[in-house]
């Protein structure tokens, strides 16, 4: 099946360092943040992949030494640091793919919202400037709150003319791997062998698993699976609470964007891909953006795939989750008004 596929690939090509393919030409890659708790793992899955031909890491700070380090890694990409706006144009100069973790993390008690004041300029900034230095790149939005910083990433690239909607993707990857790793679990299957949608957005009940659609199929009560609903909806707190105030997922996180990146990197050399992200969407009406499952190309998403079938509960929390949703999108897009 797909999953199956999907994962077998990333064992492959992510995993494993090896020659890279020969079928098209090894991409240019900025991590925009690339020096802190997600940037640096991230770097390090980019660096081992052999769709990666340049890895281009921007932050604030300490990207010299990230690259310095990285670089002694023994694969065929080359790696260089920037640090500082002075050095992002060169960052973002040819650049097939830009991943942004850039900006604050959640601290216990916190929401992603609470986020929102610092890193929607951090994103807005640097939306900015891939607008002028590399137009063309797929951008994957990693920085929270993402159902707000997408859309955000979306005014300000159509403000310079340069925003393409099969481009730009929020990350919500981690809550499909989250969804799979718990349900293997429970099903006492490899993780390999599960799929699940999970759709809406990247935020508390705006993150909807499709549990009925789960393959293998999941013989859980309606309790049961109001409860597994629940903790993959919250699992980013699990972490945060178990991190004490050093921060929210980072390693899970750096899996994740790896593969989502890898995803991009298939789909751009002219493999079909199928995976999930937040993106300006028509599967709701008057939903604008939306987590769904996604075919992509080489010229980014071709298709939206929809939902499938719902059980009731599914429906009933879909319907409870819009508003906020709109709510988060709607703050987005108000931020970018703001600013003239
Ligand atoms: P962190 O604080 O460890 O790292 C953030 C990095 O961004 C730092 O190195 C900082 O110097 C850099 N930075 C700040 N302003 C910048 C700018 N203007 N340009 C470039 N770099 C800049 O945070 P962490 O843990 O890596 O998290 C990053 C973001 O990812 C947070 O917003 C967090 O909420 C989000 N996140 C998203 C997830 C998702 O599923 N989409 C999951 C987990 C975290």
């Amino acid at each position: 099946n797909q999953a199956a596929k999907r994962l077998a690939h990333i064992a492959d090509h992510i995993l494993a360092p090896m020659s890279a393919p020969s079928s098209s030409r090894a991409a240019k890659v900025a991590v925009l943040g690339a020096s802190g708790g997600i940037g640096q793992p991230l770097s390090m899955l980019l660096k081992t992949s052999p769709r990666v031909g340049e890895l281009s890491l921007y932050d604030v700070a300490n990207t010299p030494g990230v690259a310095a380090d990285l670089g002694h890694i023994n694969t065929g990409s080359s790696i260089k640091g920037y640090v500082g706006p002075d050095q992002l144009p060169e960052a973002l100069q040819g650049c097939d793919l830009v991943v942004i973790p850039a900006g604050i993390p959640r601290k216990p008690g916190m929401t992603r919202d609470d986020l929102f004041n610092i890193n929607a300029s951090i994103v807005a900034g640097l939306c900015q400037a891939v607008a002028t230095h590399c137009p063309q790149a797929w951008v994957a939005i990693i920085s929270n709150p993402v159902n707000s910083t997408v859309p955000i990433a979306a005014e300000v690239m159509k403000r310079a003319g340069a925003y393409d909607p099969k481009k730009l993707f929020g990350v919500t990857t981690l809550d499909v791997v989250r969804a799979e790793k718990f349900i293997s679990e429970i099903n006492k299957v490899d993780p390999k062998d599960v799929s699940v949608p999970v759709i809406g957005g990247h935020a508390g009940i705006t993150i909807v698993p499709l549990l009925s659609q789960s393959q293998p199929p999941l013989k859980l009560s309606e309790d049961e699976l109001a409860k597994l609903t629940s903790r993959i909806q919250n699992a980013g707190t699990e972490v945060v609470e178990a991190k004490q105030g050093a921060g929210s997922a980072t390693l899970s996180m750096a899996y994740a964007a790896a593969r989502f990146a890898d995803a991009c990197l298939r789909a751009q050399a002219g493999e079909d891909v199928v995976e999930y992200a937040f993106v300006q969407s028509s599967v709701l009406p008057n939903v604008p953006f939306l987590a769904s499952k996604l075919r992509l190309g080489s010229q980014g998403t071709v298709q939206e795939l929809g939902l499938g079938p719902l059980s009731s509960a599914e429906q009933r929390n879909i319907d409870a989750m819009t508003p906020e949703l709109l709510g988060s999108i709607k703050k987005g897009i108000e931020f970018v008004e703001k600013q003239g």
